[in-house]
């Protein structure tokens, strides 16, 4: 529940970016909220509330670029390596049994600029023998990083964590700072824009939601794990963020926590 003193401040804003956009903002925890709103407000040079709301109510654009500066897009190749080592060598030979699957389909929801799709592409194409087929689903709200996503145009910086092998492997020198997914990898990806409380066409066995929740409501988390425990097929594995987890959420009984320290996570059956 949002605190009455902050609710009181951000409430018409709220309203107005509900009616400009029909989206409900008031998903995010309102600490976050509340320091996305005074950001945007020093960007547009107002450090009035109620001057805002009139900036919103009569700029067309205004409520749209509000929502925008809500998507924090900071992200990396196997970010965090040890959870990604964990699920290489723990949870990926369950998924190497052919009789278990034929294909294999992975959701990376909050893909952001595409470094976990594509990371997650090259640890299946590593991990899952031949005869075993796999997508990478990614999904994100905010447009740009979707194309960005699409292009899997890289600086060295971001590829920290990718190996040598993979680096020759997997992309293409562009120059002596930017490196391109090749379509090997490329072309397993799909991407949509769209809003995770909305996703709901597939059936996945492995979802990656990291870093996306650290910024949305209790009430919010839990109809999102009702809603991955609807999304995943039987024994459909689920990673957070390693900020992130299911504590004193009432949907962690849809899940067992296999691997606390890396927040991984299978549906029960
Ligand atoms: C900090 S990035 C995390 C990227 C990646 N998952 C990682 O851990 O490195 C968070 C991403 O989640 C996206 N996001 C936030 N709310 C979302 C929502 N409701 N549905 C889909 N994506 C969302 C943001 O736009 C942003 O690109």
């Amino acid at each position: 529940m949002m605190e009455s003193r902050i609710i009181h401040k951000l409430e018409p804003i709220i309203s107005e970016v509900k009616k400009k956009t029909g989206i409900n903002i008031q998903n995010f925890k309102d600490s976050f909220l509340e320091r996305r709103i005074l950001h945007r407000m020093c960007d547009v040079g107002i450090s009035d509330y109620e001057e805002y709301v009139k900036l919103i109510s009569t700029n067309f654009n205004e409520a749209g670029s509000l929502y925008d500066s809500f998507s924090i897009n900071v992200t990396k190749f196997f970010r965090d390596p040890h959870v990604w080592k964990k699920f290489e060598y723990e949870i990926m030979p369950n998924f190497c049994d052919s009789n278990r699957s034929s294909s294999i389909l992975a959701w990376s929801c909050g893909s952001s600029t595409g470094e976990e799709t594509h990371s997650l592409a090259i640890l299946l194409n590593e991990s899952l023998n031949k005869q075993i087929k796999y997508r990478v689903f990614g999904t994100d709200i905010n447009d740009n990083a979707i194309v960005n996503a699409k292009k899997g145009i890289y600086k060295k910086e971001n590829l920290l964590h990718v190996s040598e092998q993979q680096l020759a492997t997997y992309f293409e020198k562009l120059n002596d700072n930017q490196f391109q997914v090749k379509p090997i990898i490329k072309n397993k990806i799909e991407y949509e824009k769209s809003d995770m409380m909305k996703t709901s066409r597939k059936l996945f066995d492995i979802i990656f939601c990291r870093n996306v929740l650290i910024y949305y409501d209790k009430n919010v988390h839990e109809i999102i794990f009702k809603k991955f425990f609807d999304l995943l097929k039987k024994d459909g594995v689920l990673v957070l963020g390693q900020d992130e987890s299911m504590i004193g959420t009432k949907n962690r009984n849809y899940f067992n926590l296999l691997y606390p320290r890396e927040r991984i996570y299978q549906k029960k059956n």
